[in-house]
């Protein structure tokens, strides 16, 4: 193996631990130790407030799909799609969360979610083409967070929202902000990850942080202005 392709390599190897890992937890494990355990535990509310962010979705998409990658075990998207009337597109690259949130979108009556199992490196969807994008929990484990990002962008319709969580342990707080820019998604501030969104092409509308959780509303201007993120938030204190 050649210089240039290592790192593409170490992200294919982290992208398949990744994958397994995933779909190992996703039939029992996930919802109870991680959704039930952990989330409270790191983000304190976070749970209601994913539920409130995927309202939020809801009501901004209008007759617009909404998307939500990575979906998981859909137990966020579920709820998303009972209050949208149109689609809602879960995506996820782990073969066992895509077949558990297709089930869970079955017990719960949420016909309208459309689980697909992509790489959000790579989605198969249109540019432009959703009318509201949620994203919890999912950027701090994918390896190229940035081009995550820049895809959900790019498929998020102009003038329209992108709904984030992350958990992160911010110890890029004690950095400048310029280096703590270019740490990973799960060691970055607020600051770093605003810096992310407005790098990404959106402008910040809101930031709050629960413990170690970091929810964010971003718009995707319906010109581009590279300055227009950077009037908007002054992020909140870390913990
Ligand atoms: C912590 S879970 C979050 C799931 C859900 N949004 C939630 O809050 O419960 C992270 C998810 O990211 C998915 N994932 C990791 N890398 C991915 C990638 N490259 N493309 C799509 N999904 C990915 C995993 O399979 C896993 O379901």
């Amino acid at each position: 193996m050649d210089r240039s392709s290592a790192p593409r390599h170490r992200t294919r190897l982290a992208q398949s631990a990744i994958r397994l890992l995933y779909s190992a937890t996703a039939g029992s494990l996930y919802d109870r130790v991680v959704v039930r355990g952990a989330f409270p535990l790191f983000g304190g509310h976070m749970p209601e407030l994913l539920i409130e962010q995927g309202r939020a979705a809801a009501d901004d998409a209008g007759a617009m799909p909404v998307l939500d990658m990575p979906v998981g075990t859909g137990v966020f998207a579920a709820p998303t799609a009972l209050l949208h009337s149109g689609l809602v597109a879960g995506v996820d690259i782990a073969g066992g969360m895509v077949t558990q949130a297709k089930k869970t979108a079955e017990d719960s009556g949420a016909f309208n979610l459309s689980v697909v199992q992509a790489d959000a490196h790579h989605l198969p969807f249109a540019d432009d083409s959703f009318g509201a994008v949620v994203s919890s929990n999912g950027l701090q484990v994918i390896p190229d967070a940035k081009t995550a990002l820049r895809e959900l962008v790019r498929v998020l319709s102009p003038g329209k929202r992108l709904y984030l969580s992350v958990v992160t342990l911010p110890v890029g707080a004690a950095l400048s902000r310029g280096s703590s820019g270019r740490l990973p998604v799960v060691l970055s501030s607020s600051a770093g990850i605003v810096d992310a969104l407005i790098d990404s092409g959106l402008s910040v509308a809101s930031v709050k942080r629960e413990r170690l959780a970091l929810l964010a509303e971003a718009v995707k201007p319906v010109r581009p202005n590279p300055e227009l993120g950077r009037l908007a938030v002054t992020p909140a204190g870390e913990p």
